[in-house]
């Protein structure tokens, strides 16, 4: 029986006997990763009927710089074949996601947030899942009944630019639990486990309860983290909360928030930390944290 094999029985075994969660194979998160986004809406089309001028013009830079690449670098035959077979390995385990937005969705971002104003974002990454359980503010995001973890008490305001109550937002939220595991891409936990979308108050007030997240790891078992270790990166994120904070009239801001102190804050692999969004928690006895986090949304 190979590893995966043993993971997948594991898995199963889980689910019925209880909530130890079991590490995620590249190829488990690869696979849901993928199918999750040719589902949710993310991919509109299949790039048919684009502009000629722009696909030449992308397509002509893209390769000019790996051109580039090859040549400043004397690259050679047996690394050119490795790098192919490596492009395939990546694609036969439905890797492309998560390397994507590991390695390239934050440029993207950079490139978005030129025009916007109010809350900075950050990437969306690849375990978003539309459709979670809605619920009203005060809330506690779905959890296990005997969740491990931090408590966190996470709140705060959304207003619009100058500062007026923002009526109607809501924030969908999903995060790693204390392990750095999210439902729906590892095995052994349960469905919808710490996401939701929250409805803030008339007044753009919110208060979630939640536990604080573990950081996280790029699954290293596939091509993704052959590559990390081969060139002797690390596969870490720091621990981040995902939030997409919309409102009826405004532009929705796909963001993160991470933790003060944490590890990896100033080496995430992802590179998509931001000043701006780290948050400092106060500890308020019992091991329970709270902090306060207000977002503000440009008009559409
Ligand atoms: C990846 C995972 C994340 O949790 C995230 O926020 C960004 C990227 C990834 O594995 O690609
Ligand atoms: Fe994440």
């Amino acid at each position: 029986m190979t590893t995966t094999d043993d993971a997948r029985e594991q898995a199963a075994v889980d689910l019925s006997t209880g909530p130890t969660a079991l590490s995620p194979t590249a190829a488990d998160s690869g696979a849901s990763a993928s199918s999750s986004f040719r589902t949710t809406g993310q991919y509109s089309g299949s790039g048919a009927g684009a502009d000629t001028a722009r696909v030449d013009a992308l397509a002509r830079a893209l390769l000019g710089a790996v051109h580039q690449v090859i040549r400043e670098h004397e690259v050679t035959y047996p690394e050119f074949q490795a790098a192919k077979r490596w492009l395939m390995d990546v694609g036969e385990g439905g890797e492309w996601p998560l390397f994507l937005d590991v390695f390239v969705e934050h440029a993207v971002e950079e490139v978005a947030a030129r025009t916007q104003t109010g809350t900075v974002g950050t990437i969306l990454g690849p375990y978003y899942l539309p459709d979670q359980v809605q619920l009203a503010s005060p809330a506690s995001l779905p959890a296990r009944p005997d969740q491990a973890g931090t408590p966190l008490l996470f709140r705060g305001r959304v207003t619009d630019t100058d500062g007026a109550a923002v009526p109607g937002a809501k924030l969908d939220i999903w995060q790693a639990d204390e392990q750095g595991y999210y439902s729906g891409f590892a095995p052994g936990i349960p469905a919808g486990n710490l996401r939701a979308v929250v409805s803030a108050d008339a007044e753009g007030r919110f208060e979630i309860s939640t536990i604080q997240p573990a950081p996280y790891q790029v699954p290293t078992d596939g091509p993704t983290g052959a590559l990390i270790s081969a060139a002797g990166w690390h596969p870490w994120r720091p621990a981040h909360l995902h939030l997409l904070v919309s409102a009826p009239g405004h532009r929705a801001v796909t963001t993160q928030l991470y933790f003060a102190g944490g590890e990896y804050l100033d080496s995430d692999v992802a590179e998509a930390t931001k000043p701006e969004l780290i948050l400092d928690p106060e500890d308020v006895g019992d091991g329970r944290r709270e902090v306060t986090y207000d977002f503000v949304l440009e008009t559409a």
